[in-house]
């Protein structure tokens, strides 16, 4: 069990039966294009035990892959649910300044109890009059808004990076797109995952997403009635700055294929193309490109 699902089950109670029927009203909430609504505590522990594993596990992975250099003393979570990404911030980063904007009071009260108990110093504010922040974050939120543009600009005008995190679908992509688009018209620097500012490359049925492996604790797989300890959480996410970065490299945008004596590697490159990589073990850099993982950014000189 993680650090949540350990203090939900031991402080809030907790029903098997009733999470377990909770977790069936998210998941026909998820279907039928519905918001998530927490009706009540056994939608909450449904949440923390089903998809809190997967949302968490992906923000802690885009945090170390990108953030950790930055300089960020102040958040936005924009939708932020049961406090998600401020509490995987928060393990990164001390005594933040968490500004929590969720339309759901009785998720948003647990977001603060949940931060508050983890990280007792940081202080935490739950009224949308946001001031400026160093990093704004849209956790699996943006795509339940039909009015993204007024919301991405409110953010955008008040923060120095915007994350942006989506499932790894190709509906929420083509909302990625769109939002892509609407920044760089605003002179964003488009950071992660694209190197370039040119049109995306992928066509036709092709996607960018990439994949989390999220382990699942007993309890998890009970509510799902799954058999696998693991399950692989798919993701799209876009990550702007109000300043330039070098974007000498290019992005692994699908599982590299490891063979016996060779690698394939599909790569978006800094001049927006995809590039169809092939190293065998004569290459000079064989042994990094083979520990390469999908998502990795890659030096051109490499391939
Ligand atoms: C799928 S949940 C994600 C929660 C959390 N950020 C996470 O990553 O686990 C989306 C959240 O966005 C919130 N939300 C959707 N539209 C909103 C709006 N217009 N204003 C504030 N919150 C909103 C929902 O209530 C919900 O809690």
């Amino acid at each position: 069990m993680n650090f949540l699902e350990q203090y939900v089950k031991k402080h809030l109670g907790w029903s098997s039966l009733l999470v377990k029927k909770a977790y069936g009203d998210l998941q026909q909430a998820y279907r039928s294009k519905q918001q998530v609504g927490y009706t009540g505590l056994e939608q909450i522990q449904a949440y923390v035990f089903t998809r809190f594993p997967a949302t968490y596990g992906v923000c802690v992975k885009l945090i170390k892959q990108h953030l950790l250099d930055l300089n960020i003393h102040s958040v936005l979570d924009w939708g932020s649910g049961i406090g998600t990404a401020s509490l995987a911030l928060n393990k990164y980063f001390e005594n933040l300044e968490c500004f929590l904007v969720e339309q759901d009071s009785r998720a948003k009260s647990f977001a603060a109890q949940f931060l508050k108990n983890f990280y007792p110093n940081i202080n935490v504010y739950q009224h949308d009059d946001f001031s400026a922040v160093d990093l704004s974050i849209f956790s699996y939120s943006l795509g339940e808004v039909s009015d993204w543009q007024t919301v991405i600009d409110k953010s955008w005008n008040r923060t120095k990076y915007l994350l942006i995190i989506e499932p790894g679908t190709p509906a929420h992509f083509k909302k990625l797109i769109k939002v892509r688009d609407y920044l760089l018209a605003k002179k964003a620097y488009l950071w992660a995952p694209c190197c370039h500012a040119k049109l995306c490359p992928l066509k036709n049925d092709d996607w960018c997403h990439f994949s989390a492996r999220i382990d699942r604790s007993k309890e998890h797989k009970n509510l799902k009635n799954a058999s696998r300890g693991f399950e692989n959480e798919a993701y799209s996410y876009m990550l702007f700055s109000k300043d330039p970065k070098s974007t000498d490299f290019g992005r692994v945008v699908s599982s590299p294929r490891i063979h016996g004596g060779h690698v394939d590697l599909k790569i978006c490159t800094n001049q927006g193309e995809i590039l169809y990589s092939t190293a065998g073990k004569s290459a000079k850099d064989y042994k990094t490109l083979k520990k390469t993982e999908w998502g990795d950014s890659i030096k051109h000189e490499l391939l």
